[in-house]
């Protein structure tokens, strides 16, 4: 490290899921990335729930908190607005947290639609502000790994991208109706939520999409009504007043590549035996790649020997030589976390802030996954392929 360490006060609105492991990865960032230069700290929190801020308050450290984002907003110790609120919330707090000068951190899908992703972007262009997006599964060190392999041309032109994302978290009937499942709260269903990130890694190995085909199913029609004052995500409840799921549980996509490649994209929120199988596989002229975040430490790889050779799968164990991994742990399998690669992503973030650089995964990446979303929602009511648009081509940006 060189020069002082630059301190970034951070405000974080939502403290759910997401509010927590945000707020605990930034207290990383400073032992993970010393060269980084940064310390980021924790200003203030927003919640509605009482509990959720006092427990922010008592655990994470927050010095204070409110019951109303805009203070966050407002705040004048804070340099960075963290939006880990449900979805219906992203584009007025992520606009507002740009309009007043700070730079916004704000979790997928950024906004409900792809008009709303599209509105915080041009708010954040014209404020000037350094932008993230919680596309954190690019940030794993084995993905990295892969993007560096293909970069090099080691695996030969991509031919071929399978991308998935099959959880489980909502197979049970009995998985409350929260806000994920309402058009109203979260937008599209499981094309804004899961397959966000089945976009973005898309993008980040096999690069811009030029056209979809994609259909829809929604296997769980009803769904038991949330308690008020609980966890959103994984809370079931038996009996009770029922109400209407109103976005897709599943959704499955065939894509061509601007490339040439061809490929397949599917998520499912309701899917037996899978709980969190964020997965790719790419195949190139010369070699393949296959990850899955339920194996994250692990890349599983195929080349071609000097003879030209190709003698299937190998595992490849994530080590020092991997991007990342010294960051964390010193040797050889000793793997990473889910929520290391989240303060990987928050660490590009605050780095991009001291830096006045914008990293990779902000907001211009969230519009070229909205314009892939806008395509796939037409080609459900058309039932043809459609074209992804010019603005795809922006997802190809670098680490
Ligand atoms: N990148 C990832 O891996 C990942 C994983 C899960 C969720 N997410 C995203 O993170 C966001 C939050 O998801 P979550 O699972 O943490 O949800 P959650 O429901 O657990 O948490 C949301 C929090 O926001 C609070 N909230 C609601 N209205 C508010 C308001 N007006 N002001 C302040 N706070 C308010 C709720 O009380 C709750 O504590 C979503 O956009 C989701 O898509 C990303």
């Amino acid at each position: 490290m060189s020069g002082p360490v630059k301190r970034i006060g951070v405000g974080v609105v939502g403290m759910g899921w997401m509010g927590g492991v945000h707020s605990r990865s930034y207290l990383q960032i400073p032992q993970r990335f010393p060269e980084a230069g940064v310390q980021p700290e924790l200003v203030i929190c927003a919640d509605d729930v009482a509990a959720r801020r006092q427990a922010a308050e008592s655990t994470l450290g927050f010095a204070a908190s409110s019951d109303d984002w805009r203070v966050v907003v407002e705040h004048p110790d804070v340099d960075a607005v963290d939006v880990t609120a449900p979805n219906w919330l992203h584009h007025e707090i992520a606009t507002a947290a740009a309009q007043a000068g700070k730079h916004v951190f704000c979790e997928k899908p950024a906004g409900r639609t792809p008009e709303e992703t599209r509105a915080i972007a041009a708010a954040a262009d014209a404020a000037g502000v350094v932008t993230g997006v919680g596309y954190n599964y690019r940030w794993a060190p084995m993905v990295q790994y892969a993007r560096q392999l293909i970069e090099s041309g080691d695996l030969g032109a991509l031919t071929h991208y399978r991308g998935r994302f099959f959880a489980g978290y909502a197979r049970s009937e009995h998985a409350v109706l929260s806000w994920r499942f309402q058009e109203e709260h979260a937008g599209a269903g499981t094309l804004g939520d899961l397959m966000s990130h089945v976009i973005d890694m898309a993008h980040f190995i096999a690069g811009p999409i030029d056209a979809v085909v994609a259909n829809q199913k929604t296997f769980i029609a009803e769904r038991p009504l949330a308690p008020e004052v609980e966890g959103t995500h994984f809370t079931e409840r038996v009996g009770g007043p029922s109400g209407a799921v109103t976005n897709e549980d599943y959704v499955g996509v065939l894509v061509r590549f601007a490339s040439g490649a061809q490929g397949t994209l599917e998520g499912c929120r309701v899917i037996a035996a899978h709980d969190c199988q964020m997965a790719l596989e790419t195949n190139g002229r010369r070699g393949a790649a296959s990850w899955d975040f339920e194996r994250m430490n692990e890349l599983r790889l195929a080349r071609e020997d000097a003879a030209g050779n190709l003698r299937g799968f190998q595992v490849v164990p994530s080590g020092p030589d991997h991007p990342f991994h010294l960051n964390f742990n010193p040797g050889p399998a000793i793997g990473l976390s889910y929520e290391d690669t989240l303060v990987i992503e928050l660490h590009d973030f605050v780095r991009g802030i001291v830096e006045g650089k914008q990293g990779p995964t902000g907001l211009g990446a969230a519009v070229a996954v909205a314009d892939v979303q806008d395509a796939i929602r037409r080609s459900w009511r058309s039932g043809s392929w459609e074209s992804v648009g010019d603005t795809g081509a922006a997802a190809r940006t670098e680490p």
